[in-house]
């Protein structure tokens, strides 16, 4: 039987160039992807349709719609150019810029990637027909990472989809009722006093200036830094030559500021330390100024970062840093040059090595070190000193997992990967933090949980983020883990509730397995545990039909972690998660990935006042 579905072409004629397509496709998509050029101010392709600026109308068979929320059909007629369309076009972002100061050449935000900005040249905008408006606010600067700017913010929408539906930290809101909406943090409050996270997430899908990274602002342009009252002077004058000359020279004027910024602007990719997850953006700097962190195509993270990844490097030009090496004498340190410490250090490790073998000596590297350092370090230990004494702390911690895997999977690496996580039915997670330990895992699953049904059960001795969210909490005696988890594996194989064509096809032992589950009952499990045998029952019952994702982090470390993670898998096993969506090791039909387009939206758009709207 083949897995492989047979992809259905759709055929669309946008402005009259046949294009071929998928049928779940999002017109803008398609625009974008074929070289079109459709203005789309509040659309981010990883946010999905949010539909608060109607920038995106083009017309379809004769009937106005938004690109950004129209999914291709066989034989669409699309016109992006049509009198019809460039009126919606324009009449929408008139209303933007409204909300909106218009003053790129002194903007630290005149970077290229200027939604608004590259908008206004877009649609060749030569005058504002609706004067901007100012709102009645303050701009707040109560986080100490970030700003916020009512007067730059359009009210598109992008960072509150991005809190409510990536982070789920469900901080941010706009109150369309009122008659001056803006972004609000818990309602109302400062963001200083709200629940923000500082994931960044807001920031970076942000289109314009409205939400900037501190460390950009007054850095990031040529004429950025004056000071206020002479930046405000700088935009009374362009706005002052405005209705004469028109934005299409202002714009002139301010690409040429930006180009000069390319030059001493460097953006340098790289991947984050702090945690497994492997987050990948860009590092943006001038000299040894971090002007921003700028997730965008990661891998493993696409938008997201946390707080660590995206503001947590403040250390790199600490006044406290470390930058010459001490040595200690009498109890006390003292600086020294590198020459005298590295001739120190050889001296003192070669006498070791003389008096009491190579063997005497150890020798761990940082899991912050990278691969290229801790391949120095073991040729320092093994062709140098000649030692095999040489460990590295990842291996340490990880290494009762990767036992455990190899047992039951035969690999030693994640049986998934980390968008099986998110289209699993069910996960569980045992003895992990994960909204700390690797915040940006826990927003697949609280984005699945929330929007797509997923279920959440949690077994932990806290009761964090992740179980307060939990459809299921267990709260088990410290150590007991295996118990219950191996009583549940019982339960499933007694009551015929296994998934036996899997367990016939692909594991070995079970008879042997099943026997040694004999003393793992229910009601022995409850008493070790401490959880009652209809809590541990619901956890099968939480399981449903489909796939199920299991998240094991401080309890696979545990001694003996291997044997948790055999618990882990056990019971996951019987319910056919190794042929969980994507996993490579056994191929096997995906489920359907629920379309983000179908997701509930939380918050009402504002600029569905198109007369000729479809
Ligand atoms: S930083 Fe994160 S938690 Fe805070 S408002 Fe922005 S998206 Fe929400
Ligand atoms: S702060 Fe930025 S992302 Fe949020 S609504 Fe305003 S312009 Fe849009
Ligand atoms: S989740 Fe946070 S700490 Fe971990 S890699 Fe991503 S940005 Fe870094
Ligand atoms: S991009 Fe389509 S409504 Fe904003």
């Amino acid at each position: 039987m083949s897995y492989v579905k047979e992809k259905t072409v759709v055929k669309v004629a946008i402005d009259g160039v046949i294009q071929e397509s998928q049928p779940d496709e999002l017109l803008i998509d398609l625009i974008n992807r074929t070289g079109g050029a459709v203005p789309h101010v509040c659309y981010h392709p990883q946010l999905g349709p949010v539909q608060t600026c109607d920038t995106c109308m083009v017309e379809s068979n004769g009937r106005l719609v938004r690109a950004c929320a129209t999914a291709v059909a066989d034989g669409m007629q699309i016109s992006t150019k049509s009198a019809k369309a460039a009126a919606a076009q324009v009449e929408a972002f008139d209303r933007i810029l409204s909300n909106h100061l218009l003053y790129c050449t002194v903007c630290d935000n005149n970077n290229g990637n200027c939604t608004v900005h590259n908008t206004t040249k877009l649609l060749a905008i030569e005058h504002q027909r609706i004067p901007f408006r100012s709102k009645p606010y303050e701009v707040d600067n109560t986080n100490p990472f970030y700003r916020y700017d009512p007067d730059q913010c359009i009210l598109c929408g992008r960072c509150v989809e991005a809190c409510q539906n990536v982070e789920v930290n469900e901080t941010l809101s706009i109150n369309w009722e009122d008659p001056n909406p803006r972004v609000l943090w818990d309602g109302g409050a400062t963001i200083g006093e709200s629940s923000c996270v500082s994931c960044g997430h807001c920031v970076t899908v942000c289109p314009c200036n409205a939400l900037m990274e501190k460390t950009m602002l007054g850095h990031a342009g040529f004429l950025t830094s004056l000071k206020k009252s002479a930046l405000s002077g700088m935009i009374d004058v362009v706005k002052g030559v405005e209705p004469e000359t028109g934005y299409g020279s202002i714009l002139q004027v301010s690409e040429a500021e930006e180009a000069m910024r390319e030059h001493r602007i460097r953006k340098t990719k790289t991947v984050c330390t702090y945690c497994g997850v492997g987050c990948s953006f860009d590092v943006w700097t001038k000299d040894r100024h971090i002007l921003k962190v700028a997730p965008e195509h990661g891998p493993a993270n696409g938008i997201s970062t946390c707080v660590k990844g995206k503001f947590g490097w403040g250390h790199i030009n600490s006044e406290d840093r470390l930058t010459k090496p001490l040595i200690r004498e009498g109890g006390q340190f003292r600086e020294a040059s590198w020459d005298e410490a590295l001739s120190l250090v050889t001296r003192k490790l070669s006498e070791i090595k003389a008096n009491d073998g190579a063997d005497s000596l150890a020798f761990i590297s940082s899991s912050k070190c990278t691969n290229e350092e801790s391949y120095l370090m073991q040729k320092l230990a093994r062709a140098v000193i000649g030692t095999n004494n040489v460990d590295n702390c990842s291996r340490y911690c990880q290494s009762p997992a990767t036992q455990g895997l190899f047992r039951t999977v035969g690999y030693g690496g994640d049986s998934g990967s980390i968008s099986d996580m998110e289209k699993a039915d069910l996960v569980l997670i045992i003895g992990s933090n994960t909204a700390e330990s690797h915040p940006v895992i826990a927003t697949r699953v609280k984005s699945s949980h929330k929007l797509d049904g997923q279920k959440l059960i949690v077994s932990d001795l806290r009761e964090h983020e992740m179980a307060r969210r939990a459809d299921l909490f267990l709260h088990p005696k410290p150590g007991t883990d295996l118990f219950w988890l191996n009583a549940i594996s019982r339960y499933l194989l007694d009551n015929g509730l296994a998934h036996t064509k899997f367990l016939d096809q692909w594991i070995n032992g079970l008879d042997e397995y099943r026997k040694s589950l004999e003393t793992f009952t229910m009601e022995a499990a409850s008493r070790i545990s401490g959880v009652p045998e209809t809590t541990l029952k619901m956890v099968h019952d939480r399981r449903g039909e489909g796939h199920v994702h299991s998240l094991g982090d401080g309890s696979n470390s545990a001694h003996p972690g291997f044997r948790y993670f055999d618990s882990h898998f056990e019971p996951l096993t019987c319910h056919r998660q190794l042929h969980a969506a994507g996993n490579r090791r056994f191929s096997a039909a995906r489920p359907q990935q629920r379309a983000r387009s179908q997701r509930p939206r939380i918050y009402a758009k504002h600029a569905a006042g198109l007369s000729a709207c479809g």
